[in-house]
C-alpha cells in the first residue's frame, strides 16, 4: 500500500501541470491523472501545489561557537525545518586547526545520527592549508561523499583563514571535483573596527553592523571572485548580505566564471533599523554578514528572479537572547552571530517572491530546493519530483495565513527575526522519502529517521 496525493499542482523548477502523485515505499512511483485509489492512503492536495521538499543547503546546528553552542540540535532543527517545509539540510561540520577532515566529519556524523528527523548532508569548513589538509579533500569527496568547502575571510582568530589557504583550498577542489564555498568578509578590516569603537565607548547591538560596512562584504566578495579566477575553480558565495556583493558575483559571471550565490530570508525582510531595536532586541539581528540598509532587499530579490543569485540558505544558527546573545550586553562583540531561520525560510521566500509577483512558481521551486540540489550533488535524488525520485514533498496550501511568532515556533530558542510578520502559504502536508512527517503544526515523523545523503561530485551546472 502507498500513498496517493491526489488533486494537487504538481510544480518543478521546469514545470506546472495538475496530476496524482503515488507514492510506493520512499520513492515516487507514479505521477499521472485520475490514478486509481487501489488501497492506498489517499491525501488531499486540492487547492494545493505539490512542490519537491526544500533543499536548505545552509545550516548550523548543534554547533559551537561564540562561547556557546547553537541552541538547536539535530532533533530540534530538523523538526522545525520539516514543519516548514524542508526535507534535506546541509550543515556544516567544522574542521579544527591542525585536526584531520575526517575528525570534525565523524565529529558531525554523530551529532546528526539519532536525532535527525529529516535526511542531512554535510559541507566542511576548512581551518588550515596544511599539505595533510588539501591531501585529504578529495578523499572526503570520493569517499565520504561530501563535495564542498567553507572557508572564511572574517571571524579573525577564530574560523578566519588566509588567502594562501583560500587559495589552495581552491586549486584542489578545482582538480578534486569539489565547491568552495566563502563567507566573504575583510576580518582584518573589521578587527580594528571593532576595537576602534569599543575603545570608544560603543558596545551597543548596532555596532555590529557599523563596524562591519558594506564595503568590507564587497571587496571581500571580488578578492575571492579574482581567486577563483586565478585557481580556474568555481566558487560559492554564501549569505550574500547586499547588492555590492551581489554585482561582484554578476560581474564575475559575466566574466564566464562559474560563480554561484546564496542569500538568506532574514536579508530580505529584515533591515539595519532592526538594530535599534529597544531592550537589547538588536542582539537578535546580530549575525554575519549583518542585516543592510532596506534598499538591499529589492536589489535581492531581483537578483533571484533574474538567475544572479542561485539559492536561498537559512543559515539558522539559533542562540537565545536570554543567557546566549546576552553573552554581549556590555560589548557587541560578544554577542554569538546568528539567527534562527530555518522553520520560515520556505515561507518568506514565497510571501516576498511569489505572492508579491516576483517569483514564479518555478523559480521558488528552483531556489528553495532544486539548485542546490544540483550544487551540492543530490539531484536528481532530491530536488525534484519524478519517477524514482525519493518522496520528499511538500504540499503547500497557498490560501492558509499565519504571523509568525517565537510564542508558536517549533525551534528551541525564544526570539525570531520574523516575529510578528503576517504571512500566506505554508505546508499542509510534509513527506520525507514517503513518510508524513508534518500533517499542518503537527511533527509526525520520528527523531533518527534522517540519513545521511552523500554529494556526488561538483560538476559546473548551468543555472
Ligand atoms: O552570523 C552567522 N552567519 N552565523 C553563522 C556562521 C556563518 O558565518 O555562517
Ligand atoms: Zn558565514
Ligand atoms: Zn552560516
Amino acid at each position: 500500500m502507498g500513498t496517493l496525493i491526489r488533486g494537487g499542482t504538481v510544480v518543478t523548477a521546469t514545470d506546472t501541470y495538475p496530476a496524482d502523485v503515488l507514492v510506493e515505499g520512499e520513492t515516487v512511483s507514479m505521477l499521472g491523472q485520475k490514478l486509481a485509489e487501489a488501497g492506498h492512503d489517499v491525501v488531499d492536495a486540492a487547492g494545493a501545489y505539490v512542490f519537491p521538499g526544500g533543499i536548505d543547503p545552509h545550516t548550523h546546528l548543534d554547533m559551537p561557537f561564540g562561547g556557546t553552542v547553537t541552541a538547536d540540535d539535530f532533533e530540534t532543527g530538523t523538526r522545525a525545518a520539516a514543519l516548514g517545509g524542508t526535507t534535506t539540510i546541509i550543515d556544516f561540520a567544522l574542521h579544527t586547526k591542525g585536526d584531520s577532515l575526517h575528525n570534525a566529519l565523524k565529529t558531525w556524523h554523530a551529532k546528526a545520527a539519532d536525532k535527525a528527523c529529516i535526511d542531512y548532508a554535510f559541507h566542511l569548513t576548512i581551518a588550515d592549508g596544511r599539505d595533510e589538509t588539501m591531501a585529504e579533500i578529495p578523499k572526503i569527496i570520493d569517499e565520504q561523499g561530501v563535495n564542498s568547502f567553507k572557508v572564511f575571510m572574517a571571524y579573525k582568530h577564530i574560523l578566519q583563514v588566509d588567502d594562501e589557504t583560500i587559495f589552495k583550498t581552491l586549486q584542489t577542489c578545482a582538480v578534486a571535483g569539489g565547491l568552495v564555498q566563502v563567507h566573504a568578509e575583510n576580518g582584518d578590516v573589521i578587527e580594528v573596527t571593532t576595537k576602534q569603537a569599543l575603545a570608544a565607548g560603543h558596545t551597543e547591538p548596532k555596532w555590529h553592523a557599523l563596524t562591519r560596512p558594506v564595503e568590507c562584504e564587497g571587496e571581500a566578495t571580488h578578492r575571492a571572485i579574482r581567486l577563483a579566477e586565478i585557481a580556474g575553480a568555481p566558487l560559492y558565495v554564501v549569505h550574500v548580505s547586499s547588492a555590492m556583493a551581489a554585482d561582484a558575483i554578476s560581474d564575475g559571471r559575466k566574466r564566464g566564471l562559474s560563480i554561484y550565490g546564496e542569500t538568506c530570508p532574514q536579508y530580505l525582510v529584515c533591515d539595519s533599523s532592526d538594530y535599534d531595536r529597544p531592550d537589547f532586541k538588536g542582539a537578535m539581528y546580530v549575525l554575519s554578514p549583518p542585516i543592510r540598509d532596506k534598499w538591499n532587499q529589492a536589489v535581492l530579490l531581483r537578483k533571484l528572479k533574474n538567475m544572479e543569485l542561485h539559492s536561498f540558505g537559512s543559515d539558522h544558527c539559533s542562540f537565545n537572547l536570554c543567557g546566549q546573545k546576552e553573552l554581549g550586553k556590555d560589548n557587541f562583540s560578544k554577542i554569538p552571530n546568528g539567527a534562527p531561520t530555518i522553520e520560515d525560510r520556505l515561507a518568506i521566500l514565497y510571501d516576498v517572491g511569489v505572492n508579491q509577483g516576483v517569483l514564479g512558481l518555478n523559480q521558488f521551486v528552483a531556489l528553495g530546493s532544486t539548485n542546490a540540489a544540483k550544487l551540492f550533488g543530490l539531484f536528481p535524488r532530491k530536488g525534484t519530483i519524478a519517477v524514482g525520485s525519493d518522496a520528499d514533498i511538500v504540499v503547500w496550501d497557498p490560501a492558509k495565513e499565519r504571523t509568525i511568532s517565537a510564542k508558536t515556533h517549533h525551534m528551541n530558542v525564544d526570539n525570531n527575526v520574523f516575529e510578528g510578520m503576517k504571512i500566506k502559504g505554508r505546508p499542509r502536508y510534509v513527506f520525507s522519502r514517503g513518510l508524513k512527517v508534518a500533517d499542518g503544526d503537527t511533527f509526525t515523523g520520528r527523531k533518527g529517521y534522517g540519513k545521511f545523503q552523500r554529494s556526488a561530485k561538483f560538476f559546473p551546472v548551468q543555472l
